[in-house]
């Protein structure tokens, strides 16, 4: 692993920290989409949740997944997030590499994670082995449908999309995680916001509704100008592939 993704991993401490305020329509928003993702895969697992049912939600975030369950064994880690809802899972501070658990796992969820861990094989790796066999690992990850966004974005995310150190396609994504591990691909999804979630629980809704974009926009832009050239880009690189720009993609691996 290069210094550099170790400390830019460091440095996303601002985005993800502890102090920022969530606000209920947020929460609220954030529940509507796990209720509509849990309906649509349940049918895809042959596991239902019940009470033994392990489960691990790696980089929870705010809100996280597993506080919308009723029924299982549930554990949350983030190294940088705290919780801000209650719920019936144990949560711990620390970043999935690091993290030690005294079993096994049936289900694993990582939703919008793995791009952002500091070390993306060793993550993979510690998940794999964080999973029962045949046991699922439920992934949600923005990657690319087209070559020429991705390479751009892989090559220059450290000066125009600070967060996330790794850029893939949805190929190349799933063979570096099926080269890292046991998993094998059994389901995906190539656009969770067209395909699952109603219109009202897209992220275009969230930003027109409820998020004042324009105004944020124009304060990252002033704070930083690197903002705006990755908003040209994105721009350029939608127009000329004419395909969605990084959309939301829903993987689901089983371990052999
Ligand atoms: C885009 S947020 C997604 C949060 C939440 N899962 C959601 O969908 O709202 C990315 C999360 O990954 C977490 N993260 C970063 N590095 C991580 C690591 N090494 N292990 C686990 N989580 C990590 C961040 O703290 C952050 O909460």
């Amino acid at each position: 692993m290069s210094d550099t993704k170790s400390t830019r991993w460091s440095s996303t401490e601002r985005f993800y920290g502890e102090e920022k305020e969530i606000e209920e329509f947020e929460i609220k928003f954030r529940k509507g989409r796990y209720k509509v993702l849990l309906e649509y895969i349940e049918p895809i697992l042959k596991i239902k949740i019940d009470e033994d049912t392990r489960v691990l939600e790696v980089g929870c975030g705010y809100v996280p997944f597993v506080s919308i369950l009723t029924k299982g064994n549930l554990y949350a880690l983030d190294p940088f997030s705290i919780p801000k809802v209650p719920g019936n899972f144990r949560f711990e501070k620390t970043g999935v590499e690091d993290y030690k658990a005294d079993a096994k796992f049936d289900l694993l969820f990582s939703l919008n994670v793995i791009d952002h861990v500091k070390n993306m094989n060793e993550a993979i790796r510690k998940i794999s082995d964080l999973t029962m066999d045949k046991g699922y690992l439920i992934l949600s990850l923005c990657t690319y449908n087209d070559n020429l966004s991705k390479l751009f974005f892989r090559y220059t995310n450290r000066w125009f999309d600070k967060p996330h150190p790794y850029h893939f396609d949805k190929e190349d994504f799933v063979e570096t995680v099926q080269k890292n591990s046991d998993f094998r691909l059994i389901h995906f999804n190539d656009d969770m916001d067209k395909n699952i979630y109603p219109p009202q629980l897209t992220i275009d809704n969230f930003q027109r509704n409820f998020v004042n974009k324009k105004r944020n926009i124009y304060l990252d832009v002033l704070k930083s100008p690197s903002t705006l050239i990755r908003i040209i880009a994105i721009r350029i690189f939608t127009l000329i592939s004419r395909k969605p720009f990084r959309p939301r993609k829903l993987y689901i691996f089983q371990k052999k």
